[in-house]
């Protein structure tokens, strides 16, 4: 196996060990923007709860027979789970059985590259041109699985005290054991549902400066704030105009979409943070 034969497929995935932090809304939101540009996206619903699933209005797939552990651990054809949505993203949706599929995994061998395997490579080899993951919230097979198939992660952090212990953990504790054997990249730490200014302090603000001192290369255009600017904010004989807005903001725009089961583009064309999520695809883009 040459090292060439592991070079990540083309997408990403969404993950953080923590949930509620958005990585559903970004992983729909991110499959959307590709797929308005015309490319054949695969969204993996990989979490066992099945939210993502379930709020796109496909209960009745997460309750059936058929689910990714046949074309997991059984080798079956991968595409013959997908579902095509209404704006144009192919899902492969999340099952009621994905515990005891994870629970499966732990006997097989190569365990950790069945999803790139058996439903990825399959997948990019019949023509689909991106898969984006909506990885599992907790640490396990399938999210290893998830890091492993595509070798490129976005990682989604919420303004809440310790929410850069959970990346450091992330790093320490999944990212880097896995890169002693292949190369994992994090195309992004994007900051999500940001609602206060920058010149109070916040955690709002706590989040954004310091991700942007501590891991300025991996966060995205639209989060970027020079570490000086902050300090100027401070300086009562400085006025910066206008005051940052960075990240991912808080709209009622994406929850209410998501509610519904669509991505915010279907939902309101106009809304100001679309814009982002093509700045995350074009991320995805760039590096697959
Ligand atoms: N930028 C945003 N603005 C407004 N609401 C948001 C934003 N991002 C996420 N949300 C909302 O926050 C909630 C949690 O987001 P989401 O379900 O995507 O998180 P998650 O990390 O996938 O959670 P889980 O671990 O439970 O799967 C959802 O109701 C979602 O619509
Ligand atoms: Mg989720």
């Amino acid at each position: 196996m040459g090292a060439s034969e592991f070079e990540g497929l083309p997408g990403v995935a969404v993950s953080l060990l923590k949930g509620g932090v958005g990585k559903s809304t970004i992983a729909l939101n991110i499959a959307d923007r590709l797929a308005a540009r015309g490319h054949e996206t695969v969204l993996i619903d990989l979490d066992k709860d099945g939210h993502l699933t379930t709020q796109l209005g496909y209960d009745e797939a997460y309750d059936r027979e058929a689910d990714l552990g046949d074309a997991l651990i059984d080798g079956e054809d991968p595409q013959e789970l997908l579902i095509e949505t209404e704006f144009g993203v192919h899902l492969l949706p999340s099952n009621n059985d994905l515990e005891n599929v994870e629970t499966r995994l732990k006997d097989e061998r190569f365990a950790d590259v069945k999803l790139r395997r058996n439903v990825v490579e399959p997948l990019v080899e019949n023509g689909y041109d991106y898969v984006i993951i909506d990885a599992a919230g907790g640490r396990g097979k399938l999210s290893d699985n998830a890091l492993i198939a595509v070798q490129r992660v976005i990682i989604p952090l919420i303004p809440r005290a310790g929410s850069i212990n959970g990346l450091n953990k992330m790093i320490e504790r999944q990212i880097a054991p896995i890169r002693e054997n292949i190369g994992l990249e994090i195309l992004a730490v994007t900051p999500n549902m940001i609602r206060e200014t920058m010149n109070q302090h916040n955690e709002h603000r706590t989040l954004v400066e310091n991700l942007n001192r501590e891991f300025g290369p991996f966060v995205p255009e639209y989060a970027q704030i020079d570490p000086e600017v902050f300090d100027a904010l401070d300086d009562p004989g400085q006025t910066i105009n206008p005051i940052p807005k960075p990240g991912i903001r808080e709209r009622t725009a994406i929850s209410r979409a998501f509610k519904r089961g669509l991505p915010v583009s279907a939902f309101d064309e106009d809304c100001d943070q679309i814009p982002n999520f093509d700045h995350l695809a074009d991320i995805v883009e760039e590096h697959s």
